[in-house]
């Protein structure tokens, strides 16, 4: 009885060790992270001043900066733009998306970081949320304070991204923001502050995420947030949309110039529920019975624009936009018109995706 029970423990013992063994020699998740510039890469004169310019610092001088991250994951690097996020342009998120997929298509790695200005970080997320096709995770992160800033954020936020994007609980969220400690759905994130750096928020439904000491903790998943909605693999361009803002006294001469520009759609974002005055009202009904699809969004910041409250969406052709900013329904639409022009259908993106 007794040389059993030794035999077990023996055997209990081996396998403890085959176990530990595998575990630490099983090799670490790939992650890429491809630079786009902005303030995690900026560069400024003096650690206490405000005053620097973004994407000045390219790939190699960020990973270098934050050897920790080898510890986490096989990281390699790829500059894809050295711009500040307000140049970042429809031909960057194409050829993101186009590169990001084909990364995961062949196998080369098992997660992205995208290292870019927090200026448009929520729209390129959004837009990569609609286009990439795999459930492997895309973390977007950037940085309020620049690399040589006394209390820079970016080396923190760097390490914290590729730890999301190295974590296996990350698969399935579809891609996300990591900045200042949460993690945010494309989807639902905003920046919120010019220049705070709790800027990042979801207005209507808070972070999914939230991580601290090397580890992120999931509490939601956005049901919105799975699946390749629109192929952009063949696409050079992107049907163009304009942004009209709406307030008290407008006039209709920044539709006109938009229609002028060669608008297909215009995003209008409306006084509360995405509501407009007389004389922009007229304009976009105009638009709207010469094939321009109106989308109407509000400019509040949160909550929905609903169908058929003050105005009759059907009857005038208008969609709305549910809780999408602005600067993120003008996305959708203009990858909605890559594959039609029925409005309803097009509400029905806008109700679904
Ligand atoms: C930018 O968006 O590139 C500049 C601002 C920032 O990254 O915080």
């Amino acid at each position: 009885m007794k040389k059993l029970a030794a035999l077990a423990l023996f055997f209990f013992v081996i396998s403890i060790q085959a176990q530990t063994k595998k575990a630490s020699t099983s090799p670490l998740p790939r992650v890429i992270i491809l630079a786009t510039g902005g303030t995690i890469a900026g560069s400024g004169a003096s650690s206490t001043e405000a005053a620097y310019t973004a994407g000045k610092i390219p790939i190699e001088n960020l990973l270098n900066a934050v050897p920790e991250i080898h510890q986490i994951a096989q990281i390699k690097g790829e500059q894809i733009a050295q711009i500040g996020s307000q140049d970042m342009n429809i031909a960057t998120w194409l050829k993101l998306s186009q590169r990001i997929n084909e990364l995961f298509e062949k196998d080369e790695v098992d997660a992205v970081v995208l290292t870019h200005g927090t200026d448009t970080l929520e729209e390129t997320a959004y837009f990569l949320s609609l286009t990439i096709a795999s459930d492997k995770p895309v973390v977007l992160v950037g940085a309020m304070r620049p690399a040589t800033a006394m209390s820079q954020d970016g080396n923190r936020n760097l390490l914290d991204a590729v730890m999301v994007a190295a974590d296996q609980k990350s698969i399935g969220h579809g891609v996300v923001v990591a900045m200042n400690e949460s993690v945010y759905a494309a989807r639902d994130v905003t920046k919120t502050n010019t220049t705070n750096m709790a800027t990042f928020q979801s207005r209507n439904f808070g972070p999914i995420g939230l991580i601290f000491d090397g580890k992120v903790n999931y509490y939601y998943k956005s049901i919105r947030n799975s699946a390749q909605k629109f192929d952009v693999s063949q696409r050079k361009t992107l049907p163009k949309v304009a942004i009209v803002y709406g307030y008290a006294d407008a006039t209709s001469s920044a539709i006109e110039a938009a229609i002028k520009d060669g608008a297909q759609g215009i995003v209008y974002a409306g006084m509360g529920n995405g509501n407009y005055n007389e004389a922009v009202g007229k304009a976009l009904i105009t638009a709207s019975k010469n094939n321009i699809l109106i989308c109407r969004s509000a400019r509040a910041g949160a909550g929905q624009v609903t169908l058929f409250n003050e105005v009759d969406d059907a009857a005038l052709g208008f969609v709305v936009a549910d809780d999408l900013n602005p600067q993120k329904a003008r996305i959708l639409l203009m990858l909605a018109l890559t594959k039609t022009n029925d409005k309803k259908k097009i509400q029905d993106y806008f109700l679904k995706y």
